[in-house]
């Protein structure tokens, strides 16, 4: 705890010198969500919330694509990566050149990418979605172009999911999986419903298909936490990373969280001492090309410009 304290307090003082934020993923673990992050949220808003912090210097206190997608929104501004390894195996899954490719196997289908993927990837995309806006994305994209074939890429479980709500229209999956979420099984499922009876079963859309059917509710991970508030479930289990359990429960100590534990090694890479030696030395600096970061900012404004 001591050096827990010495961490929290010597950011707190940078921040106030640097002018700077902390924007954090609930996926972040619970001692930096529940005291440097200024911000938090699921992806969708940690994008909104980047347009219109008012701030010199934004710290991502998430992965590669988050950090990148805020300078995307904010290019005047100075965006830290507290460590630059910290990526996304779905953004690791798709380069800009098979998007290129796809697009010349499905000419006019116009393309939507995933928020969970690299700025030169989004560059060559028509649209951004985030796992909070992807059915109303893709049923926007289609009315607005008159089409009924839609590429989404990369994650082919977030396709499917959606895929499922949107039966008037054809997506096109590529095959980027989540390594955390992909892990879950229904048969994880059924044993959590017989240890732990009355559980309510929430699960990310980037699980397998078979598991979000198998649980009670689907959503991002703002959608989650959401649901526990709205419904306050005498126990639950979110089918996700698990530090997010942690930032929920915080919050509803009257709900018992059920924690099967899978954490994303790359939120992991994030950790108080390497945020405070962020804003002290001013690195890792998130640079973008900027004829790469025009297109893609694009696909992300229009994404934005959905409501
Ligand atoms: P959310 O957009 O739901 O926060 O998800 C981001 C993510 O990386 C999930 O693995
Ligand atoms: Fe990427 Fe999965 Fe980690 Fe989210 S949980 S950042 S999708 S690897």
């Amino acid at each position: 705890w001591p050096l827990i304290v010495r961490d929290v307090e010597a950011i707190e003082a940078l921040k106030r010198q640097r002018n700077a934020v902390v924007l954090g993923h609930n996926y972040q673990a619970p001692e930096i969500f529940n005291t440097v992050a200024d911000i938090v949220g699921d992806s969708l808003a940690l994008a909104r919330e980047a347009v219109t912090v008012d701030a010199d210097v934004i710290v991502m206190a998430g992965v590669h694509f988050m950090a990148e997608t805020a300078k995307l929104l904010n290019p005047s501004k100075t965006v830290l990566m507290p460590d630059m390894e910290a990526g996304c195996s779905l953004a690791e899954s798709i380069t800009a050149e098979d998007v290129r490719l796809m697009r010349a196997r499905y000419p006019g289908v116009p393309v939507v990418t995933y928020v969970n993927t690299s700025a030169a990837v989004k560059a060559e995309s028509d649209y951004c979605c985030t796992s909070g806006n992807a059915v109303k994305v893709v049923r926007a994209v289609a009315k607005e172009w008159g089409v009924n074939r839609i590429l989404m890429l990369p994650d082919e479980y977030l396709a499917q999911n959606v895929q499922k709500e949107v039966p008037e229209l054809e997506l096109i999956a590529w095959k980027g999986h989540c390594e955390v979420h992909e892990r879950f099984t229904p048969t994880d499922i059924r044993d959590l419903r017989e240890s732990h009876p009355g559980v309510v079963v929430l699960a990310h859309p980037e699980c397998p298909p078979e598991v979000v059917e198998a649980a009670d509710f689907a959503g991002s991970t703002a959608a989650m936490a959401d649901y526990v508030g709205d419904h306050k479930p005498a126990r639950v289990v979110l089918i996700t990373e698990c530090s997010m359990a942690d930032n929920v429960a915080v919050s509803h100590p009257e709900v018992e969280f059920v924690r099967p534990c899978n954490l994303c090694p790359h939120m992991r890479r994030i950790t108080l001492p390497n945020i405070r030696r962020a804003l002290e030395t001013m690195t890792h600096q998130v640079e973008i090309d900027p004829l790469v970061a025009d297109r893609a900012r694009l696909a992300v404004e229009r994404m934005l410009a959905i409501r």
